[in-house]
C-alpha cells in the first residue's frame, strides 16, 4: 500500500463527526474561522476582552518591525490578578484551581481564595528578598502546587521566570541560571519520583558553584520530602519560613502587554539551549481563547487535567496561565503514570471525575503496551475530550486512545504547537471539526499557517513540503533572550523576507515537515532533520515508524537514517515489541515486509533492532542523533539530557546481534 493509500484509508474508514451534543453546546462555531479570516486583528482584539485589563489596548498588533513583533502595546494588566484575584471577587472564591495529588498519594485542593492568598505571600516574601520587576527568577521545583504559586507570585511583581525542568542535572540548570542572570532559584529539598524521594537542592548547590551565576542572592527552598538537606546559611531560606509569615495582602501592579512573563529554555539538536522569550498580553489572549477553544472548556462544571510538567510550555501554557486565566478546576499530579501501579492515572481521573485530558503520544503509546485491561478496570465516563501533544501522534495511538479512553465517544484533539508559538496553533475543534486520526488538521481561527516547497511556495493540497505561519500571533515568541540575531536566523531568515500578492511576506519557519493532504488538512512528519534521504526519496522518519506501530507486536519505534554508500541513508529502526511478542526468528522479516508493504518498498527498513527502552528526553522526544550514533557505529554524543542514561548501554549491548541483510 502506497503512503497516499494508507492516508486515504484513514480517511475513508476513520473519521469521526463531533459527538452531538458536544456539537450542539461547543464554545466556538464554524463560523469562527470565517469571521477571524475577514478581520484576523479584530478576532484577536476581541479574544483580548476576555482578559481584565487596567488599561485597554487601542493598538492590537505593531508589526512596523518584522520580526519583533508588539501586541496590545499601550495596554496595561497584571497576569496573576487574571489568573486570581478577579475569579475571587467574581464570586468564584470557593471554586478549586488546583486538586493536587502527590505521588506517594498525598493530596490538597486549593481554592481560587487560597490560591489569591499563597500567590500573595509568595509576591510579598520574593518582594522582602529584593527582587524587582524585570529581575529574572529560576524555578526548579518539582510538580507540587508552590510551582504554581511561585510562577504567579514572579508574574504578580513583574519578575520574569526561568522555570527549569527538576530531572535536569546541575549543569543544565547552571547554563540556564547564567544566560538569564538569575538573581534568586526557588527549588525544594525533593520531590518523590517513582516511589522514592528524590533530591533536588543539591543540583542547586552544585550549579551555583559554577562561574557566572553569582548574581544569585536568594534561595528559596520549598520542604516537601523532608530528606536532609545541606544549608547554605545567608543565602538558603525555608519557603515556610519566608513565607508563611508574610501578608496575605498583595496590590498587584499593572504592567505593559510587552514586559517579560518568561524565559524558557528549549534544548534545541545542536548548540546552546535557546531562551525563548515570552510577554504578557498577547501570550495570555492566546492560550486562555485556546485552552477555551481547543478543549471546549465549560469552567463551571469541568475538571481539567494536563499530565505535561511545569518544567515544559505545555505546563506553562496549558496548566498555569491558559486554565488559571479561564478560572478553571485541574488536577496537578506529581509522579508518573505507573507509580505504584500502571492504572494510576486513570485511577486519578475516576477520584476526580476529570472531563478534559490532555496528554502526549509517548504516553499514549505506553498505556498501549501495558495493556487494554488496565484502563478498563476504571470509571473513565466522565471524559469528554482528549487531547494529545508534543509529536505527531501515529493514527493506531490515536485510535487506540479514543476507544480504550475515550470509549470511542470523546474527540481527540491533536494539538500542533511549540514552546516559541507559545499556545496551540493548528487542531482540531471538538464539535466543530470532523476528526481524522494523525493528523493537527486545521489552523485555528486567527491563526494562518500553509506548508511551502523549498522555493518558499504554497504547496497544492496532497503536496508535502515544510510547515510556515504567514502572520504573527498573539503569543509567538518576542525573541531569543540577549540575541536578536540567533532569532531571526532560527525561525525568520529561511523563507522571509519574500514578496507576496500583498508586498514583503515574513514567513516563520518552525522546523517541522509537514503535508497537505487531498482535502487541505494538515499532517505534521516531525523535526526537518528527521527526514530521510533514501535513493533520492524523502522519506519521514514519523512516517516509518508509524508503519512499525500499526503492526500487532510493535509498541514503539524510533527509526533513523544512517549513512549509506549505496543509498545516501539506510533507514535503520528500534523497535520494542508488545508485552506478548518474542523476538523470534522471522520477526524482523516479517516488520521489513510490513512496512514495505504499508508504505511501498522504499521506506523497507535496512536494519531492526528490538530493543527494551529507547533513548528519550525528559519531555519525552526521541533522541535520535543517539541512535544515529549508534546505527553508524559512533561514539555517543552527548547524553546529559536523557531521563535515563543507562538505556544507551543496553541498546549497543544488543548490536551484535542486530539483523542485517
Ligand atoms: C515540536 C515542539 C508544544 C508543546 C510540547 C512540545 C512537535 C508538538 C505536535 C503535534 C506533531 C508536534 C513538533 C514541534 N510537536 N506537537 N500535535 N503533532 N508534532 O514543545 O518541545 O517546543 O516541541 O514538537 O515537532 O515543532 P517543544
Amino acid at each position: 500500500m502506497s503512503n497516499e493509500s494508507l492516508a486515504n484509508l484513514l480517511r475513508e474508514e476513520r473519521r469521526f463527526a463531533p459527538p452531538a451534543d458536544l456539537a450542539a453546546a461547543a464554545n466556538v462555531t464554524a463560523e469562527a474561522y470565517e469571521q477571524a479570516k475577514a478581520d484576523r486583528l479584530g478576532f484577536w482584539a476581541e479574544q483580548a476582552r476576555r482578559l481584565t485589563w487596567a488599561a485597554e489596548p487601542t493598538e492590537t498588533l505593531d508589526w512596523s518591525n518584522p520580526p519583533f513583533a508588539k501586541w496590545f502595546a499601550d495596554g496595561k494588566l497584571n497576569v496573576a490578578y487574571n489568573c486570581v484575584d478577579r475569579h475571587v471577587e467574581n464570586g468564584l472564591g470557593d471554586r478549586v484551581a488546583i486538586h493536587f495529588e502527590g505521588e506517594p498519594g498525598d493530596s490538597r485542593s486549593l481554592t481560587y481564595a487560597d490560591l489569591q492568598r499563597e500567590v500573595a505571600k509568595a509576591a510579598n516574601a520574593l518582594t522582602e528578598l529584593g527582587v524587582q520587576a524585570g529581575d529574572r527568577v529560576a524555578i526548579y521545583l518539582p510538580m507540587i502546587p508552590e510551582a504554581v504559586v511561585a510562577m504567579l507570585a514572579c508574574a504578580r511583581i513583574g519578575a520574569p521566570h526561568s522555570v527549569v525542568f527538576g530531572g535536569f542535572s546541575a549543569d543544565a540548570l547552571a547554563t540556564r541560571i547564567q544566560d538569564a542572570d538569575a538573581r534568586v532559584v526557588i527549588t525544594s529539598d525533593g520531590g518523590y519520583r517513582r516511589g522514592k524521594p528524590s533530591a533536588l537542592k543539591p543540583a542547586v548547590d552544585e550549579a551555583l558553584t559554577r562561574p557566572g551565576t553569582e548574581n544569585v542572592r536568594s534561595v528559596l527552598v520549598v520542604r516537601r520530602t523532608g530528606q536532609e538537606t545541606a544549608w547554605h546559611e545567608g543565602r538558603d531560606v525555608w519557603w515556610h519560613e519566608l513565607v508563611d509569615r508574610q501578608s496575605e495582602q498583595h496590590t498587584p501592579e499593572a504592567f505593559g502587554a510587552e514586559h517579560p512573563l518568561f524565559i524558557l529554555y528549549t534544548s534545541g539538536t545542536t548548540g546552546k539551549p535557546k531562551g525563548i522569550l515570552h510577554t504578557t498580553g498577547g501570550y495570555l489572549t492566546q492560550v486562555a481563547y485556546t485552552h477555551h477553544a481547543v478543549f471546549d472548556l465549560k469552567p463551571e462544571s469541568d475538571v481539567y487535567w494536563c499530565t505535561a510538567d511545569v518544567g515544559w510550555v505545555t505546563g506553562h501554557s496549558y496548566i498555569v496561565y491558559g486554565p488559571l486565566a479561564n478560572g478553571a478546576t485541574e488536577v496537578l499530579y506529581e509522579g508518573t503514570p505507573d507509580t505504584p501501579h500502571q492504572g494510576r492515572w486513570w485511577e486519578i481521573v475516576q477520584k476526580y471525575g476529570v472531563t478534559i485530558f490532555y496528554t502526549a503520544p509517548t504516553a499514549i503509546r505506553a498505556c498501549m503496551k501495558w495493556g487494554d485491561d488496565i484502563p478498563a478496570k476504571f470509571d473513565l465516563s466522565s471524559l469528554r475530550v482528549l487531547g494529545s501533544v508534543g509529536e505527531p501522534i501515529n493514527p493506531e495511538a490515536w485510535v487506540w486512545y479514543r476507544r480504550n479512553i475515550g470509549a470511542d465517544r470523546t474527540p481527540v484533539v491533536d494539538t500542533w504547537w511549540q514552546t516559541e508559538t507559545g499556545g496551540i496553533m493548528i487542531s482540531p475543534l471538538p464539535g466543530v471539526t470532523e476528526t481524522k486520526p494523525g493528523s493537527a488538521q486545521v489552523p485555528l481561527p486567527g491563526i494562518a499557517a500553509t506548508v511551502v516547497d523549498d522555493e518558499a511556495r504554497e504547496v497544492p493540497d496532497g503536496a508535502g513540503g515544510y510547515l510556515v505561519l504567514t502572520e504573527p500571533w498573539p503569543s509567538m515568541l518576542r525573541t531569543i533572550w540577549g540575541d536578536d540575531q540567533r532569532y531571526l536566523d532560527t525561525y525568520w531568515a529561511r523563507f522571509g523576507p519574500g514578496q507576496s500578492a500583498t508586498g514583503v511576506a515574513w514567513r516563520y519557519f518552525a522546523g517541522d515537515g509537514a503535508k497537505k493532504d487531498d482535502d487541505g488538512d494538515i499532517w505534521l512528519l516531525g523535526r526537518v532533520d528527521d527526514v530521510m534521504l533514501v535513493s533520492g526519496h524523502n522519506i519521514s522518519t514519523t512516517e516509518v515508524e508509524s508503519a512499525l506501530v500499526s503492526h500487532p507486536k510493535v509498541a514503539e519505534a524510533a527509526v533513523v537514517g544512517a549513512t549509506d554508500p549505496q543509498t545516501t541513508q539506510a533507514i535503520c529502526a528500534f523497535v520494542i515489541l508488545r508485552g506478548s511478542a518474542s523476538e523470534s526468528e522471522g520477526l524482523v522479516e516479517e516488520l521489513r515486509a510490513h512496512v514495505a508493504k504499508a508504505l511501498g518498498p522504499i521506506a523497507k527498513p535496512k536494519r531492526i533492532l528490538p530493543v527494551a527502552e529507547l533513548p528519550k528526553t525528559r519531555s519525552g522526544k526521541i533522541m535520535r542523533r543517539l541512535l544515529r550514533d549508534v546505527a553508524e557505529n559512533r561514539a555517543l554524543g552527548d547524553v546529559t539530557t536523557l531521563t535515563d542514561s543507562s538505556v544507551m548501554e543496553l541498546i549497543q549491548s544488543k548490536l551484535p546481534t542486530a539483523s542485517e541483510d
